[in-house]
């Protein structure tokens, strides 16, 4: 007689056919551009409890997230978000998110995450193509920016102390004041110092800036350049910082976390030049890459230097086989979910030149918005743009006037764009990096700026 106990969990079938229901739909559907967050008092008033000894049952949790806790986010991929770093995530990508849940692999090391591991590999690969770098090149997908920029300067110190011991001081990083503030929270997580180099008219790192402060600091251990600032989008120059990197045995890391994504489009790969002598690279393929939350693709030039920082040992990890790749042993990290599948899927599924269309839109698209604000009677762009955000002025106004502007057209749900500070004055700043965005809804909306 079969005596198996009946599922601790009932039967679930008809919680999943309604979840997959809503998930396919909003795979296809864009989110209302109103939605927006909402005090917490609010929330708790419309949800009521919903974690109870007993369960209110998956129909009315279901119910309360469609109703009252996804309108309370924002719509990252409505085309008209232009604000801090939005998202536009291909279907295809989406879609396989689902799939890469369900498929719930362990993709830590490679005896259980082997198929999974290999075409994250196949997407990493095309990246270390990109960037020039030999074929032995290789990393792993981590959430995202912050981990991906503390993984590599964690592998840069190490690799500083294996060569020249412990010094007397504290290790050192050199960055400019624009670099990312995940730079400086990784510097504190490290407990190493910050020392600024001074950037040129723009803000940019250049090599003989870098020099000059490397010529007169010992203890640093590595460098980070911005490939697209977060704050207004340009490039350092990675030529000057690879030689005065060279020059000075230092290791140089790269943040592409938003602009790395500019390497496959050929109208701005120039500014990249350089980089194929980096040491460690990141980019963000959830932000212009077209994945979904959350994957940063970190790369190693020499991945051993990753893995000799980074491998964890334990007797209960004794029976890893190291001689695999194992995508634990390349970051601050053990469990990890195969997150850069939705990537891979989406690149595999369009292919790398539709890849390079759709980011060469948004540049086109930022290109032909800069156009027409240096032509408006009302309005002063700070500077051409070199990737896809664009500052721009409209002179005589005041911080509130910016404030009251952005808030009511983030509510009426026309467009969402938030001021910024550049060389120490409010500016208005837009972010393109979904290629459906209409330059001309862009420049309409600029217009009730008059
Ligand atoms: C240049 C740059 N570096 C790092 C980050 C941090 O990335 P994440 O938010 O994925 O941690 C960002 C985020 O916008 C960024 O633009």
């Amino acid at each position: 007689m079969e005596n198996h106990p009946a599922s601790i969990w009932g039967d679930e079938t008809p919680v999943v056919a309604s979840v997959l229901a809503w998930a396919a739909q909003r795979v296809v559907t864009a989110s209302d551009p109103k939605w927006t967050a909402r005090p917490a008092s609010e929330l708790a008033a419309e949800t009521g409890l919903t974690v109870t000894p007993e369960g209110i049952g998956a129909q009315e949790a279901l119910r309360i997230f469609r109703e009252v806790l996804a309108p309370a986010t924002r719509a990252q991929d409505d085309p008209l978000n232009l604000a801090y770093i939005p998202a536009a995530p291909t279907r295809a990508a989406v879609s396989f998110d689902l799939a890469t849940s369900a498929a719930n692999v362990f993709a830590g090391y490679w005896e259980s995450g082997a198929g999974a591991i290999h075409a994250e590999n196949q997407a990493l690969a095309w990246i270390c193509s990109l960037l020039g770098w030999p074929r032995t090149a290789g990393g792993v997908f981590v959430s995202g920016g912050t981990t991906g920029n503390l993984s590599a300067l964690v592998a840069a110190r190490h690799g500083a102390e294996q060569k020249h011991g412990h010094p007397a001081g504290r290790w050192k990083l050199a960055c400019t004041a624009d670099a990312h503030s995940s730079i400086r929270a990784a510097a504190r997580v490290m407990d190493v110092e910050v020392v600024e180099v001074p950037g040129d008219e723009l803000g940019r790192l250049t090599g003989p800036a870098l020099d000059a402060v490397l010529s007169q600091t010992p203890d640093v251990f590595g460098v980070v350049c911005s490939a697209g600032t977060t704050n207004s989008g340009v490039v350092d120059d990675l030529v000057g910082v690879a030689d005065a990197c060279e020059k000075h045995g230092v290791w140089m890391h790269v943040d592409g976390a938003y602009g790395g994504a500019g390497l496959c489009a050929p109208s701005v790969r120039h500014l990249f030049d350089g980089i194929e002598r980096a040491d460690s690279f990141i980019v963000d393929p959830h932000k212009w890459l077209f994945a979904p939350y959350d994957a940063c693709a970190l790369v190693y030039r020499e991945p051993e230097k990753g893995i000799d920082a980074h491998a964890q040992r334990a007797s209960y990890l004794d029976q890893v086989d190291r001689a695999e790749w194992n995508p634990s042993d390349l970051a601050v990290h053990l469990s990890r979910r195969a997150r850069g599948l939705p990537f891979w899927f989406s690149l595999a599924t369009h292919g790398t030149d539709r890849y390079a269309a759709a980011v060469e839109r948004s540049i086109a698209t930022a290109r032909v918005v800069a156009e027409a604000i240096t032509d408006s009677d009302h309005l002063e762009l700070c500077f051409e743009p070199q990737l896809s955000v664009v500052l721009f002025e409209r002179p005589g106004w005041t911080d509130d006037q910016y404030t009251a502007w952005s808030t009511r057209l983030a509510k009426d749900g026309v467009i969402l764009v938030l001021p910024t500070r550049w060389q120490g004055r409010t500016v208005l700043r837009l972010a393109f990096v979904n290629p459906m965005t209409h330059a001309d809804d862009v420049i309409a909306a600029l217009d009730t700026l008059r």
